[in-house]
Formats: C-alpha cells, structure tokens, sequence
C-alpha cells in the first residue's frame, strides 16, 4: 500500500536481474514523505543503489521489475521514457558518490546549474542564472563560481555544487546515494550539515543511501536496514539504534565505530551475505547469525512490529531473543 502525498512511496519492489536465481531486491517497501530524511544503510551489494535508482527509472539492460515506485504520487515503473524525463528534469534528483562523474569538466559550472532549467524551457536564462546564484549561497558558496571549470574547485565545492543543481528543479525528492563517501572529512561534514538543512531551507524529502551508520544516525529521522535485497529492520532512527530488533542491524552496530574513533567503514561481520545464483527461500541473514535456528533456513520471516511501536518493525524469527531488546527488560 501506498500514501498519497508522500515523496517517494515503494510498494512491494523487486527487481531480477540476468543471470541471478532470486531478485536482487525482493519485497521492498520504503516511504519518504515530503520533508522527511530517511537513511537506507546496508552493506555493499545489498541493494540499496538499484532501490535509489528505481525512483528515477534507471534501472540496468535486462532488469525486470515488478511492484510500485510512487514520486510524488506517479509511478515511474509505468511511465513512458518522455514522461521519467519531466521527472528527472523536476520532481526527484539524484546525487551520486563522485561529484566529479556528475559534471562536464569543460562547461562552466554557471552553465551546469542552469542548462536543465533552461532547456526544459521551465526558466528564462536570466530567472535560472537568479536561482543558481541563490542556491549556491544557500549551500555556502559565492555565485561567482559559475564562472569556473569544475576542475577549479574543490571536490566537497564541487558536491555542494551538484546539490544546489538537484535543487535547481525544486524536486519534491532528492536521492543521495553515498554522497560524502568520496569526499574528505571536512567536506563530509560540510555535506552532512547540508542535507541535513534541505528539509528546514527546501522542504525537500531526502533519501540518504549510506554504509555508514553513524551517518545514518546524525542525518536521518527514520532508518531502513537492508540486507541482501530486503528491508530487514525499520524504525525511528533513535528507537532502532537503541533497541535493534534484528541481529543483522545489531552487528553492524556492534561493529561500527564510533563517532570518535575513524570513519567510513564497517567493520566485518564473520561470513558473506548469500549467492545470487541461489534461490533463498529462507532468512537472508540466516547462515551468519548467531541466533539462527532450523526455521531461518526455511522460512523468510515477515516484518513484525518491535515492542516500542507500530513505526518500528523488524523480518526476524527471534528478534525476542535479542540481548538488551525491550522485551527482555519486561
Ligand atoms: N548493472 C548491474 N548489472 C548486474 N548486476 C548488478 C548491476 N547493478 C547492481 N548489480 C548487482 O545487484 C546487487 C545490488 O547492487 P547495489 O544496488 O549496487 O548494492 P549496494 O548499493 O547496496 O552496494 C549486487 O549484487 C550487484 O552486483
Ligand atoms: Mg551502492
């Protein structure tokens, strides 16, 4: 089911891809409503960029698809090619990992923040050149650096830059997939600190892709916790971090370090998340969790609400028996 209203609203989304014996992701369901930061946090190959991607129809050769994936109320998984590019060129945008990939390095970067606007005819030359200018202040840069080459700022400038064109649109949604993973520390905070005012400045719904948790923990409202192509775990970010409800989201939090210890990576969970090329009729998690049971391998548990409230919902057979869980404490 999905709500009106909502940025973004994912029902049921799976994608196959060639050559795999089960989808790549199974049964997603994820809202952003508008205004709302929600994290999406797994490991690496769990599905979160075909998830992001999916909203603005970008999608590998060979993808099939099945489900719902609501923008702004539109499903863009039955949109024809000219009705996704109004999409791409408004309502939803996208940052990705490397600011650099992102940009011409030979057009200036006035001419990267107004040519989408300009070209779409949805502004005059001189209206878009305004709101460049505006945007760029409002991601703490002065507007004379539309006069530069991308390769005359530095890679956070550059990020902040792609962010004030995402907003160039005014979208109702905006993808951030990994968007400081490529940066420096400094301009990773700089970013964070960004994003995290779009909501107060824009309104805008942001979906925030990271692998890091404390990230998810600084920047989001709500977390989604993915794990080989399902959601695993879902609740209010501070609900979630405190009393996790499935053992995947309680070792990565147990292996994550903190926010003054060094940055960026998770730390390794024993095992490898399950092959591709295998059907996975049972709990993704099952062969590396050390509350497994005979069940978890043959049955994939279905999203069950943890004891502190409806919002908060985890897919484990055994989330009771987690240590330090709310329903050990009654
Ligand atoms: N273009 C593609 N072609 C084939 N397989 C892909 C493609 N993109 C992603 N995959 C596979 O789908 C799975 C999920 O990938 P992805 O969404 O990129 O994960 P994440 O962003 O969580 O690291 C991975 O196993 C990956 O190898
Ligand atoms: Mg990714």
């Amino acid at each position: 089911m999905t709500t009106p209203g909502n940025a973004l609203d994912i029902a049921g989304l799976r994608i196959t891809l060639p050559g795999t014996a089960r989808p790549v992701v199974d049964g997603v369901d994820l809202a952003v409503a508008r205004g709302e930061t929600v994290a999406l946090v797994g490991e690496s190959g769990s599905g979160k960029s075909l998830t992001s991607r999916t909203a603005l129809g970008l999608l590998p050769p060979g993808a099939g698809t099945a489900g719902e994936v609501r923008v702004d109320g539109r499903d863009v998984l039955a949109m024809t090619p000219a009705e996704l590019r109004t999409v791409r060129a408004g309502t939803a945008a996208m940052v990705f990992q490397d600011p650099r990939a992102a940009v011409n390095p030979l057009r200036r970067i006035g001419d990267f923040l107004t040519e989408g606007a300009v070209l779409t005819g949805a502004l005059t030359r001189a209206d878009a050149a305004a709101r460049a200018g505006r945007l760029l202040r409002a991601v703490g840069l002065d507007e004379s650096v539309m006069r530069r080459y991308p390769a005359q700022v530095s890679g956070g400038m550059l990020q902040r830059i792609v962010i004030a064109a995402a907003l160039m649109g005014d979208p109702v949604l905006l993808l951030a997939d990994e968007p400081t993973t490529a940066l420096d520390v400094t301009s990773q905070a700089e970013v964070i600190a960004l994003l995290a005012g779009l909501r107060r400045d824009f309104g805008t719904g942001l979906l925030f892709v990271t692998h890091d948790l404390d990230l998810a923990a600084a920047i989001s409202d709500r977390v989604y916790v993915m794990y080989a192509g399902r959601i695993v775990e879902t609740g209010p970010a501070q609900a979630l971090f405190a009393a996790p409800r499935h053992p995947y989201t309680a070792a990565l939090l147990a292996s994550t370090p903190r926010m003054d210890g060094p940055r960026g990576r998770l730390a390794a969970i024993d095992g490898q998340p399950p092959d591709l090329r295998k059907p996975l009729p049972g709990c993704g998690f099952a062969a590396r969790c050390p509350l497994a049971t005979e069940v978890c391998d043959r049955q994939a548990p279905a999203p069950a609400a943890a004891p502190g409230g409806p919002d908060h919902t985890a897919a484990c057979h055994h989330s009771d028996r987690l240590e330090g869980s709310p329903a050990d404490a009654r």
